[in-house]
């Protein structure tokens, strides 16, 4: 997620039992390739592998240079983003706009794969079900990606037009997986241990895509993958254990982005970390104002001390995450949260796989 599933969060996620975690998209216009966003979200010092890495694009030869662009650099597989629908990406015809195109869609999967082969590095695709209700499309888009010798391939549950509204549907994710040989992936709206066990047994897929639901709440991973191998809850952490991956993050936070941009975009994720904990909202208010990053940990710290006074483990961990408003993403300016599903708990027999 853009914005969001940095190197230090996509450690995070991966430390509480994520099997594999994507990076931010990384665009293919060569003429940014030397800015400090795309160099900051093209390193992987230190980061735990596979490290793979999704591009952004239209032209297929440009979409190629930028897979080997970023094999130079540490990427161990290759995502493509036809899922994005961004204004600013699908206006230049990429992200989910591409699934308008199938023609340029397979040039671009066939371009990327083939500067990938020689370095034995796998490309997959992240897709949403089609542009709009009418041109539902992503069982032949994935079909095109399987001949075109596309990896895995994972879907969101919602078609570009639909944004982040409505409920993602998991039919046309059923259908993909029905069609294909190759792995693929459920994505949208998975937001708890029993929601993930309904889409797994719903799709048959190979594996579960979590993005929302792991802002300011990294450990779902770990909770999903125990409930999906035993059938049982997990405890919430406690409050020792997110006081300190809190304050592991925000040093890694303020390592990646300097104390001036870090400062202020650590705001955001701790304000997701204490959403639904009580006064978190007057957390947030204080954060807001706070312009140093030793006093920003330090706030951050104190506030959990006091919690943990009263607290063991995290209080207010909710089942679906879905119920509150979640913020919106810089470049994915129409996302919003759709309303809560009710699922019933049911274990599920198999493992999440990495
Ligand atoms: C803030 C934000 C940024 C996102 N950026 C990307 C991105 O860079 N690439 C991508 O494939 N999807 C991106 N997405 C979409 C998510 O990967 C995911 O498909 C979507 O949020 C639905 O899954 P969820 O319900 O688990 O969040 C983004 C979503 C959000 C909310």
């Amino acid at each position: 997620m853009a914005g969001v599933t940095d190197r230090p969060f996509r450690q995070l996620c991966r430390h509480f039992g994520a099997g594999y975690a994507v990076s931010e998209m990384v665009t293919s216009r060569r003429d940014l390739w030397q800015s400090l966003k795309t160099s900051r979200r093209a390193t992987h010092a230190g980061e735990p592998e596979p490290i793979a890495v999704q591009i952004a694009g239209v032209c297929p030869q440009e979409m190629a240079d930028a897979a080997r662009w970023n094999i130079d650099r540490g990427a161990q597989i290759i995502d493509i983003n036809m899922g994005c629908p961004a204004k600013k990406v699908c206006s230049k015809w990429a992200g989910s706009a591409l699934m308008q195109n199938e023609a340029l869609a397979a040039q671009i999967m066939h371009a990327v794969v083939a500067a990938c082969l020689p370095h034995q590095v796998p490309v997959t695709l992240k897709i949403r079900t089609g542009w709009d209700c009418t041109q539902r499309n992503a069982p032949r888009i994935a079909k095109l990606a399987q001949e075109a010798g596309i990896a895995m391939v994972a879907v969101h549950g919602r078609s570009r037009a639909q944004g982040y509204a409505g409920a993602a549907e998991y039919a046309t994710v059923a259908a993909i997986k029905a069609a294909l040989h190759i792995p693929v992936v459920a994505n949208g709206d998975i937001d708890s241990p029993a929601k993930g066990a309904q889409v797994l047994a719903q799709t048959g897929v190979d594996a579960l895509m979590i993005g929302r639901a792991a802002m300011g709440r990294p450990w779902i991973f770990r909770e999903i993958a125990h409930y999906l191998s035993t059938g049982e809850h997990l405890p919430a952490p406690t409050v020792a254990e997110v006081r300190l991956a809190l304050q592991q993050h925000l040093q890694a936070h303020y390592a990646l982005y300097g104390e001036h941009a870090g400062v202020r975009s650590a705001r955001k994720h701790i304000g997701w970390y204490v959403a639904s904990l009580p006064n978190g909202a007057e957390l947030r208010e204080r954060i807001n104002q706070i312009d140093c990053a030793a006093t920003q940990a330090q706030t951050v710290d104190d506030w959990f001390a006091h919690l943990q006074t009263r607290h063991i483990t995290l209080p207010g961990q909710r089942d679906s995450l879905f119920d509150k408003q979640r913020t919106t993403a810089p470049g994915c300016e129409d996302t919003h949260s759709p309303p809560a599903q009710k699922t019933t708990p049911k274990p599920a027999p198999k493992l999440a796989p990495a």
